[in-house]
Protein backbone atom coordinates (compact mmCIF):
# COMPACT_ATOMS: atom_id res chain seq x y z
CA UNK A 1 0.00 0.00 0.00
CA UNK A 2 2.74 2.25 0.82
CA UNK A 3 4.90 1.12 -1.73
CA UNK A 4 1.75 2.30 -4.27
CA UNK A 5 1.06 5.91 -2.50
CA UNK A 6 5.02 6.63 -3.04
CA UNK A 7 5.13 5.26 -6.26
CA UNK A 8 2.17 7.70 -6.77
CA UNK A 9 3.65 10.55 -5.27
CA UNK A 10 6.61 10.09 -7.33
CA UNK A 11 4.87 10.39 -10.83
CA UNK A 12 2.84 13.30 -10.07
CA UNK A 13 5.71 15.25 -8.79
CA UNK A 14 7.41 13.76 -12.33
CA UNK A 15 4.52 14.94 -14.13
CA UNK A 16 4.27 18.19 -12.85
CA UNK A 17 6.44 20.45 -14.25
CA UNK A 18 6.11 19.29 -17.23
CA UNK A 19 2.61 20.22 -17.73
CA UNK A 20 3.85 23.91 -16.61
CA UNK A 21 5.94 23.74 -19.46
CA UNK A 22 3.19 22.25 -21.66
CA UNK A 23 1.30 25.51 -20.99
CA UNK A 24 3.48 27.80 -22.44
CA UNK A 25 6.97 27.83 -23.98
CA UNK A 26 7.99 31.42 -22.89
CA UNK A 27 8.63 32.28 -19.25
CA UNK A 28 5.35 34.07 -17.99
CA UNK A 29 5.59 37.35 -16.11
CA UNK A 30 2.28 37.83 -13.66
CA UNK A 31 2.31 40.98 -11.31
CA UNK A 32 0.50 40.46 -7.90
CA UNK A 33 -1.54 43.11 -7.86
CA UNK A 34 -3.58 44.02 -4.58
CA UNK A 35 -7.32 43.61 -5.36
CA UNK A 36 -10.14 44.91 -3.02
CA UNK A 37 -12.09 41.41 -3.12
CA UNK A 38 -8.86 39.27 -2.51
CA UNK A 39 -9.13 36.96 0.75
CA UNK A 40 -12.13 35.59 2.50
CA UNK A 41 -13.32 38.76 3.52
CA UNK A 42 -12.53 40.67 0.12
CA UNK A 43 -15.27 42.51 -1.85
CA UNK A 44 -15.21 44.47 -4.87
CA UNK A 45 -15.15 48.16 -5.30
CA UNK A 46 -17.97 49.50 -6.52
CA UNK A 47 -16.22 52.74 -7.92
CA UNK A 48 -13.42 49.86 -9.99
CA UNK A 49 -16.17 48.23 -11.18
CA UNK A 50 -18.15 50.79 -12.51
CA UNK A 51 -14.88 52.35 -14.27
CA UNK A 52 -14.03 48.91 -15.76
CA UNK A 53 -17.37 48.93 -16.76
CA UNK A 54 -16.24 51.96 -18.91
CA UNK A 55 -12.87 50.69 -20.36
CA UNK A 56 -15.33 47.89 -21.52
CA UNK A 57 -17.74 49.75 -23.61
CA UNK A 58 -15.06 52.42 -25.05
CA UNK A 59 -12.35 49.95 -25.53
CA UNK A 60 -12.69 46.36 -25.42
CA UNK A 61 -16.40 46.10 -26.56
CA UNK A 62 -15.01 46.48 -30.19
CA UNK A 63 -13.76 43.38 -30.46
CA UNK A 64 -14.74 41.35 -27.50
CA UNK A 65 -18.38 40.00 -26.12
CA UNK A 66 -19.29 39.22 -22.60
CA UNK A 67 -22.51 36.79 -24.14
CA UNK A 68 -23.05 35.42 -21.34
CA UNK A 69 -23.51 38.57 -18.74
CA UNK A 70 -27.42 39.87 -18.64
CA UNK A 71 -27.37 43.68 -18.70
CA UNK A 72 -29.83 44.18 -15.94
CA UNK A 73 -27.26 42.63 -13.50
CA UNK A 74 -25.69 45.45 -13.48
CA UNK A 75 -27.99 47.02 -11.25
CA UNK A 76 -26.99 44.14 -8.56
CA UNK A 77 -26.12 45.56 -5.36
CA UNK A 78 -22.90 43.46 -4.86
CA UNK A 79 -21.53 44.53 -8.40
CA UNK A 80 -21.27 47.17 -10.66
CA UNK A 81 -24.84 48.55 -8.53
CA UNK A 82 -26.02 51.14 -11.43
CA UNK A 83 -29.51 52.51 -10.75
CA UNK A 84 -31.82 50.80 -13.45
CA UNK A 85 -33.11 54.22 -15.37
CA UNK A 86 -28.93 53.75 -15.88
CA UNK A 87 -28.88 50.43 -16.96
CA UNK A 88 -32.00 50.79 -19.36
CA UNK A 89 -29.80 53.92 -20.65
CA UNK A 90 -26.81 52.45 -21.59
CA UNK A 91 -28.18 49.00 -22.84
CA UNK A 92 -30.01 51.00 -25.56
CA UNK A 93 -27.04 53.29 -26.19
CA UNK A 94 -24.40 50.96 -26.39
CA UNK A 95 -25.37 47.90 -27.85
CA UNK A 96 -28.02 46.44 -30.56
CA UNK A 97 -29.20 43.51 -30.72
CA UNK A 98 -30.55 40.78 -32.80
CA UNK A 99 -34.29 40.09 -32.39
CA UNK A 100 -35.60 37.44 -34.46
CA UNK A 101 -39.65 38.24 -33.68
CA UNK A 102 -38.79 41.27 -35.32
CA UNK A 103 -36.48 39.73 -37.71
CA UNK A 104 -34.09 43.07 -37.32
CA UNK A 105 -31.71 44.77 -35.49
CA UNK A 106 -33.04 46.88 -31.91
CA UNK A 107 -31.49 48.90 -29.13
CA UNK A 108 -30.90 46.19 -26.09
CA UNK A 109 -32.78 46.31 -23.31
CA UNK A 110 -31.71 45.10 -20.03
CA UNK A 111 -33.17 41.80 -19.95
CA UNK A 112 -30.48 41.10 -23.12
CA UNK A 113 -27.45 40.43 -22.77
CA UNK A 114 -24.12 42.20 -23.50
CA UNK A 115 -23.78 40.75 -27.64
CA UNK A 116 -21.60 38.31 -28.79
CA UNK A 117 -18.34 39.91 -30.63
CA UNK A 118 -16.22 37.47 -33.18
CA UNK A 119 -15.83 39.71 -35.98
CA UNK A 120 -11.98 39.98 -34.65
CA UNK A 121 -11.41 36.90 -34.02
CA UNK A 122 -11.13 37.83 -29.91
CA UNK A 123 -12.86 35.64 -27.81
CA UNK A 124 -15.29 36.53 -25.33
CA UNK A 125 -14.48 37.55 -21.52
CA UNK A 126 -17.39 36.77 -19.34
CA UNK A 127 -15.30 33.93 -17.74
CA UNK A 128 -11.76 35.00 -18.85
CA UNK A 129 -10.84 35.71 -15.23
CA UNK A 130 -11.84 32.45 -14.23
CA UNK A 131 -10.39 30.71 -17.33
CA UNK A 132 -6.87 32.04 -16.96
CA UNK A 133 -4.58 31.45 -13.91
CA UNK A 134 -2.34 33.55 -12.54
CA UNK A 135 -0.25 31.68 -10.36
CA UNK A 136 0.92 28.29 -10.51
CA UNK A 137 3.50 26.50 -8.69
CA UNK A 138 6.07 26.54 -6.94
CA UNK A 139 7.22 23.25 -8.77
CA UNK A 140 3.23 22.87 -9.87
CA UNK A 141 1.97 22.10 -6.38
CA UNK A 142 -0.02 25.13 -6.34
CA UNK A 143 0.93 26.55 -3.24
CA UNK A 144 0.38 29.86 -4.26
CA UNK A 145 -2.88 29.18 -5.40
CA UNK A 146 -4.06 28.24 -2.83
CA UNK A 147 -2.45 31.05 -0.60
CA UNK A 148 -3.66 33.86 -3.13
CA UNK A 149 -6.08 32.51 -5.02
CA UNK A 150 -5.97 31.55 -8.73
CA UNK A 151 -4.88 35.26 -9.92
CA UNK A 152 -7.40 35.66 -13.32
CA UNK A 153 -7.95 39.32 -12.74
CA UNK A 154 -3.67 39.27 -11.82
CA UNK A 155 -3.36 37.46 -15.33
CA UNK A 156 -5.65 39.57 -16.92
CA UNK A 157 -4.12 42.67 -15.47
CA UNK A 158 -0.66 41.92 -16.38
CA UNK A 159 -1.83 40.94 -19.95
CA UNK A 160 -2.87 44.36 -20.27
CA UNK A 161 0.21 46.17 -19.82
CA UNK A 162 2.96 43.59 -20.38
CA UNK A 163 3.89 44.31 -23.90
CA UNK A 164 7.07 45.00 -24.80
CA UNK A 165 6.36 47.05 -27.98
CA UNK A 166 8.17 44.52 -29.97
CA UNK A 167 6.03 43.02 -32.98
CA UNK A 168 6.82 40.32 -35.77
CA UNK A 169 5.04 39.68 -38.41
CA UNK A 170 4.11 35.53 -38.68
CA UNK A 171 2.16 33.72 -41.52
CA UNK A 172 0.71 37.67 -42.36
CA UNK A 173 -0.40 37.85 -38.95
CA UNK A 174 1.26 40.72 -36.48
CA UNK A 175 2.20 38.95 -33.43
CA UNK A 176 2.89 41.24 -29.86
CA UNK A 177 5.15 40.62 -27.32
CA UNK A 178 4.17 40.47 -24.03
CA UNK A 179 5.68 39.30 -20.72
CA UNK A 180 2.14 37.64 -19.63
CA UNK A 181 0.95 35.49 -22.63
CA UNK A 182 1.77 32.10 -21.85
CA UNK A 183 4.58 31.73 -25.48
CA UNK A 184 5.22 35.35 -24.81
CA UNK A 185 3.60 36.84 -28.74
CA UNK A 186 0.38 37.63 -29.10
CA UNK A 187 -2.41 38.61 -32.01
CA UNK A 188 -3.58 41.28 -30.13
CA UNK A 189 -2.56 44.64 -30.28
CA UNK A 190 -2.19 47.00 -27.36
CA UNK A 191 -5.39 47.69 -26.44
CA UNK A 192 -5.19 50.77 -23.77
CA UNK A 193 -2.91 53.94 -23.74
CA UNK A 194 -2.51 56.22 -20.86
CA UNK A 195 -5.31 58.91 -20.78
CA UNK A 196 -7.63 57.03 -22.94
CA UNK A 197 -10.30 56.77 -21.13
CA UNK A 198 -11.74 59.88 -19.22
CA UNK A 199 -13.29 58.81 -16.34
CA UNK A 200 -16.18 61.13 -14.41
CA UNK A 201 -14.40 61.72 -11.10
CA UNK A 202 -11.14 62.35 -12.80
CA UNK A 203 -9.53 59.37 -11.56
CA UNK A 204 -6.32 58.00 -12.65
CA UNK A 205 -5.94 56.90 -16.24
CA UNK A 206 -2.76 55.27 -16.59
CA UNK A 207 -2.22 52.55 -18.45
CA UNK A 208 -1.16 50.39 -15.53
CA UNK A 209 -4.31 51.96 -13.70
CA UNK A 210 -7.23 51.15 -16.07
CA UNK A 211 -5.57 46.97 -16.38
CA UNK A 212 -6.55 46.95 -12.99
CA UNK A 213 -9.86 48.57 -12.70
CA UNK A 214 -10.83 46.65 -16.60
CA UNK A 215 -9.64 43.34 -14.64
CA UNK A 216 -11.66 43.65 -11.45
CA UNK A 217 -14.53 44.58 -14.09
CA UNK A 218 -13.74 41.02 -15.69
CA UNK A 219 -13.72 39.12 -12.09
CA UNK A 220 -17.22 40.21 -11.46
CA UNK A 221 -18.23 39.26 -15.13
CA UNK A 222 -16.97 36.03 -14.49
CA UNK A 223 -18.24 35.26 -10.56
CA UNK A 224 -20.83 38.28 -10.05
CA UNK A 225 -22.12 36.30 -6.60
CA UNK A 226 -18.76 36.28 -5.08
CA UNK A 227 -19.53 38.45 -2.52
CA UNK A 228 -22.60 36.26 -1.33
CA UNK A 229 -20.38 33.02 -1.50
CA UNK A 230 -17.98 34.48 0.96
CA UNK A 231 -20.88 35.35 3.09
CA UNK A 232 -22.64 31.64 3.04
CA UNK A 233 -18.93 30.30 3.53
CA UNK A 234 -18.50 32.74 6.25
CA UNK A 235 -22.15 31.88 8.20
CA UNK A 236 -21.35 28.19 7.23
CA UNK A 237 -18.15 27.67 9.19
CA UNK A 238 -19.98 29.90 12.32
CA UNK A 239 -22.56 27.76 11.96
CA UNK A 240 -20.33 24.26 12.19
CA UNK A 241 -18.03 25.76 15.12
CA UNK A 242 -20.98 26.15 17.45
CA UNK A 243 -22.18 22.93 15.93
CA UNK A 244 -18.77 21.03 17.07
CA UNK A 245 -18.96 22.89 20.74
CA UNK A 246 -22.52 21.70 21.41
CA UNK A 247 -21.59 18.20 19.56
CA UNK A 248 -18.50 17.91 22.56
CA UNK A 249 -20.65 18.98 25.58
CA UNK A 250 -23.43 16.59 24.56
CA UNK A 251 -20.85 13.74 24.08
CA UNK A 252 -19.34 14.52 27.33
CA UNK A 253 -22.07 14.09 28.83
CA UNK A 254 -23.39 11.17 27.44
CA UNK A 255 -20.85 9.10 28.36
CA UNK A 256 -20.28 10.87 31.89
CA UNK A 257 -22.12 8.24 33.77
CA UNK A 258 -19.76 5.52 32.58
CA UNK A 259 -16.47 7.31 32.49
CA UNK A 260 -14.11 6.13 35.07
CA UNK A 261 -16.32 2.75 36.07
CA UNK A 262 -14.48 -0.45 35.83
CA UNK A 263 -16.69 -3.13 34.50
CA UNK A 264 -17.01 -5.97 37.81
CA UNK A 265 -18.03 -9.34 35.78
C1 LIG B 1 -8.63 45.33 -31.83
C2 LIG B 1 -9.32 44.25 -31.20
C3 LIG B 1 -9.16 44.04 -29.71
C4 LIG B 1 -9.37 44.96 -28.69
C5 LIG B 1 -9.82 46.42 -28.80
C6 LIG B 1 -9.14 44.25 -27.46
N1 LIG B 1 -8.79 42.94 -27.73
FE1 LIG B 1 -8.36 41.52 -26.36
N2 LIG B 1 -7.97 40.16 -27.85
C7 LIG B 1 -8.07 40.43 -29.20
C8 LIG B 1 -7.66 39.25 -29.93
C9 LIG B 1 -7.63 39.12 -31.46
C10 LIG B 1 -7.33 38.26 -28.98
C11 LIG B 1 -6.77 36.84 -29.23
C12 LIG B 1 -5.28 36.93 -29.06
C13 LIG B 1 -4.51 35.64 -29.22
O1 LIG B 1 -5.03 34.58 -28.82
O2 LIG B 1 -3.37 35.72 -29.73
C14 LIG B 1 -7.53 38.87 -27.68
C15 LIG B 1 -7.33 38.23 -26.48
C16 LIG B 1 -7.62 38.76 -25.23
C17 LIG B 1 -7.52 38.05 -23.98
C18 LIG B 1 -7.19 36.58 -23.82
C19 LIG B 1 -5.74 36.28 -23.66
C20 LIG B 1 -5.56 34.81 -23.40
O3 LIG B 1 -4.96 34.47 -22.36
O4 LIG B 1 -6.01 33.99 -24.21
C21 LIG B 1 -7.88 38.91 -22.99
C22 LIG B 1 -7.93 38.63 -21.49
C23 LIG B 1 -8.17 40.17 -23.63
N3 LIG B 1 -8.01 40.04 -24.98
C24 LIG B 1 -8.58 41.29 -22.93
C25 LIG B 1 -8.89 42.51 -23.53
C26 LIG B 1 -9.31 43.68 -22.78
C27 LIG B 1 -9.53 43.72 -21.28
C28 LIG B 1 -9.49 44.66 -23.69
C29 LIG B 1 -9.90 46.10 -23.41
C30 LIG B 1 -9.03 46.87 -22.59
C31 LIG B 1 -9.19 44.11 -25.02
N4 LIG B 1 -8.82 42.79 -24.87
C32 LIG B 1 -9.28 44.81 -26.20
C33 LIG B 1 -8.49 41.62 -29.78
C34 LIG B 1 -8.78 42.78 -29.09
Amino acid sequence: MFKKLAIGAAFALALAPASTFAAGGGEQHIEDFDFSFEGPFGTYDQNQLQRGLQIYTEVCAACHGLKYVPLRTLSDPDGVGMPEDQVRAYAAGNFEVFDPELDDFRPAIPTDHFPANTAAGAPDLSLMAKARAGFHGPYGLGINQLVKGMGGAEYIASLLHGYTGHEKEEAGAVLYENTAFPGGWISMAPPLFDEQVEFADGHENTVEAMAQDVAAFLMWTAEPKMMGRKNAGFVGVIFLSVLSVLLYLVNKRLWAPHKGKIRKD
